[in-house]
């Protein structure tokens, strides 16, 4: 693993499983009375968000305050960007201060590529544009786990707003990595064009039809895990479905399919990165079922992150 994670691509199987290693024992630490760990004394973490967030922000804060490292958050509009001041002379300024890491999300697809080039500091991609999140991936990799085992030969799932979906483009290529069968689904106007190829090279299936899918009909069989997406109607110019009712029906995990799907595998685990649009692309009482571990997610999303930031800064080999 090198100086930064800008992609999924950049771990390989042996990172991932590093990381997830480090995670266990990083997730000790949240059931502590005593929060803090020693690990990254002296160290100064930027976190540089242009786009809002809820998860990502709060769970990096937490990872780098509770392992000692000085933590200080930055928002666009906070920002000199706000006065014009280019991406480029705002992270060369921030990286002039001496920081070791900036953990950036950005609107631009590829920011964090950019910025690399630009300064010392590690960098974390925290979500740039529709391209990729790198440790959503990782903490979904490690929720799977946990619920449902090793991921080798597992079936999951993961529906929706493919288009505009960097957790999508990252989960692919993680879960790849563990050895776990992929199946996105979307309708064709959320599928992203070229798709058939990419899904070709990067060994994963796609499909129009939901139903089809959790009934185990489709190229891997029964599922193990399905992954909603966030409709991300921020992103959206123009009418991707005719009305929100019609997208539930279609691709919704309403509670009609969440029993049919349950009927036939109890131990199903259901996913969503958040934030969620209760009652658009998951029913409320799914969202909040034995079979969602919506919150395991966000839980893990500590421990992960923790891990990530040791793995990058520590100075220790991952592999
Ligand atoms: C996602 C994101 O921002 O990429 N959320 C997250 O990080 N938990 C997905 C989304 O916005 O729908």
């Amino acid at each position: 693993m090198n100086r930064h994670l800008l992609s999924s691509a950049d771990l390989s199987r042996e990172d991932v499983e590093a990381i997830l290693t480090t995670a266990e024992s990083m997730h000790d630490v949240q059931h502590r009375e005593i929060k803090k760990i020693p690990t990254l004394r002296g160290r100064t973490i930027i976190n540089l968000f242009f786009e809002d967030s809820t998860r990502t922000r709060s769970s990096f804060e937490i990872a780098g305050k509770w392992m000692s490292a000085d933590t200080i958050n930055i928002t666009g509009k906070g920002s000199s960007t706000s006065k014009g001041e280019s991406l480029r002379d705002t992270v060369r300024t921030i990286d002039a201060m001496g920081v070791d890491a900036l953990v950036i999300r950005h609107s631009a697809s590829g920011a964090c590529h950019q910025v690399a080039g630009w300064v010392d500091a590690s960098v974390i991609n925290a979500g740039d544009g529709t391209h990729e999140h790198p440790t959503q991936a990782l903490l979904d990799a490690y929720t799977l786990r946990h619920r449902i085992g090793d991921l080798d030969g597992k079936h999951v799932v993961i529906v929706g707003d493919l288009t505009h979906s960097r957790v999508f483009r990252s989960d692919v290529i993680t879960l790849g990595r563990l050895g776990a069968h992929v199946t996105v689904v979307a309708p064709p106007t959320l599928m992203p064009s070229g798709i058939a190829d990419w899904a070709k090279t990067d060994g994963y299936a796609t499909s129009w039809d939901l139903d089809d899918v959790l009934e185990g009909r489709g190229a891997y069989g029964p599922v193990d895990a399905v992954m909603m997406l966030r409709v991300q109607r921020e992103r959206m110019s123009g009418g991707f479905f005719p009305t929100p009712r019609e997208y539930t029906v279609t691709y919704g995990l309403t509670r009609e399919r969440m029993q049919r799907l349950a009927g036939s595998n109890p131990d199903v685990a259901i996913l969503h990165p958040g934030p969620i649009n209760r009652g658009l692309e998951i029913a409320a009482d799914v969202a909040d079922s034995v079979q969602s571990v919506v919150l395991d997610q966000v839980s893990a999303g500590v421990a992960v992150r923790m891990a990530v930031l040791y793995h990058l800064l520590s100075g220790e080999a991952v592999a």
